[in-house]
């Protein structure tokens, strides 16, 4: 592999103890990268989780990572179901969902019928978009967002101009940021008479940026455009998430990425202005006025029940919640933050290439984007994998190669330590 690295200095050895050590970086004089000796607070200890104990997992952002604890939950959900499915599925499901959706809503300062459980933030999003699809777009309107989304979101809304012939408009973000009012003001410059839609991610997946989405939102409801927030990585990792806060008409998120609940658990939140509207895409016995002897919300209750399912991991997003309460997630979330700045710091100190953001809590939480010298991304990674057990994304975004950081509670120092050594090496090499 070919690799142009800033300024060379090829006079270091590199040492072969990859933990806790001080060390100079062959490509830089202007910087030392002194990797601290574990000084961020004790994580959680990983034998907690089910995680391959073998590899240094810096990707708890692409699918997140159950707890044993929680993934016991998961798995009792599951066999009672199958000791009695008529009992579980025909008479207790709505009411153990509606259980379960009361135990969540504080989490998200909402209440029951505010929020339904789906799959993923996907699913929750395609509800939105179908229905706004179906009853709202017409030719010629805009739906504004940034070249930043995630694709499986852009495809989402590309199909729904197919079908309209609505306009998807993404502003190219100004980078790297500098301030949220900078970042509001390119964003709010683009709206036009034509906007109808204001699609934004609050974090967002290839950068990992936090989108100061709040006053956007506002601005959005005051000018009559629909809010449609793409929350996939914020429970969990914002704290607290206060969804009515941030004043969008649909906001979806995962527990399965930071929450640490079972694959498959998501929300979606619905402002009370649109909850007696919305329509789901499968229609079931919910629909259109909830489920025989069911109390819940016109939302939830045409909404949450779809059929013959796995409820086990809707069922199991309490546990997740309280096992970080129990293990005092906030202190955890921030040593995250601080693993994340110390990363930011040293991917800066080696490659010399600027961030997409300042190093702050405003613009970042538990991930950091940081740009690579020019390289083979798949390489990179595979090598990453193959040679040093490291799991993280490295990828092209926008022309230019990146890697991401992903920081959960079981993440040391010494993962992050270790990764800057292999990258040394591979880019050595
Ligand atoms: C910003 C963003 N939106 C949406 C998604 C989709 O999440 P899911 O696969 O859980 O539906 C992701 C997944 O990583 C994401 O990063």
């Amino acid at each position: 592999m070919r690799i142009v690295l800033p300024t060379p200095k090829p006079d270091i050895s590199i040492s072969p103890i990859p933990n806790g050590l001080c060390i100079t970086p062959p490509f830089s004089s202007t910087s030392i990268l002194c990797v601290h000796i574990i000084s961020v607070g004790i994580m959680l200890s990983r034998d907690l989780f089910l995680i391959d104990p073998d590899v240094v997992f810096l990707n708890n952002g692409s699918f997140g990572a159950c707890p044993r604890s929680v993934f016991e939950e998961y798995q009792r959900w599951q066999l009672e179901l199958e000791r009695q499915p008529v009992e579980f599925l025909g008479r207790r499901i709505m009411g153990l969902l509606k259980d379960a959706r009361e135990k969540v809503g504080p989490f998200l300062n909402l209440t029951a019928d505010d929020f339904v459980f789906v799959m993923n933030t996907t699913e929750a999003m395609n509800v939105v978009a179908r229905w706004l699809m179906l009853n709202h777009l017409k030719a010629g309107d805009e739906i504004l967002t940034t070249d930043h989304e995630y694709g499986a979101m852009n495809n989402m809304w590309r199909f729904a101009c197919q079908y309209t012939g609505a306009v998807y408009k993404a502003v190219p973000v100004t980078l790297p940021v500098t301030t949220p009012e900078n970042f509001i003001e390119d964003i709010w410059s683009q709206v036009t008479p034509r906007t109808k839609i204001l699609f934004l991610s609050h974090i967002t997946s290839a950068s990992g940026l936090v989108f100061p989405i709040q006053e956007l939102c506002q601005r959005a409801r005051t000018a009559g455009i629909i809010t449609v927030i793409d929350g996939a990585h914020v429970p969990g990792q914002l704290s607290p998430l206060d969804v009515p806060a941030v004043g969008a008409d649909f906001y979806a998120g995962n527990f399965h990425k930071w929450v640490c609940s079972p694959k498959g658990s998501a929300f979606l939140y619905v402002h009370p202005n649109y909850q007696a509207a919305i329509e789901p895409i499968i229609i079931s016995h919910g629909w259109p006025n909830g489920w025989p002897g069911s109390e819940d919300g016109i939302f939830a209750a045409r909404h949450q029940g779809q059929g013959t399912g796995d409820f086990a991991a809707y069922l199991s997003v309490p546990a997740a919640i309280e096992f970080q309460k129990s293990h005092d997630w906030d202190s955890l979330r921030a040593d995250c933050y601080q693993l994340r700045s110390m990363a930011y710091e040293q991917m800066q100190a080696w490659t010399e290439l600027p961030g997409l953001s300042p190093n702050t809590d405003t613009w970042l939480a538990q991930m950091v984007t940081a740009p690579l010298p020019p390289c083979d991304v798949n390489e990179v990674k595979t090598r990453l994998y193959d040679e040093y057990k490291i799991e993280m994304p490295v990828y092209d975004f926008q022309g230019q190669p990146y890697l991401r950081f992903s920081f959960q509670a079981y993440n040391t120092e010494d993962d992050l330590n270790k990764t800057i050594y292999a990258l040394r090496h591979i880019f050595a090499r």
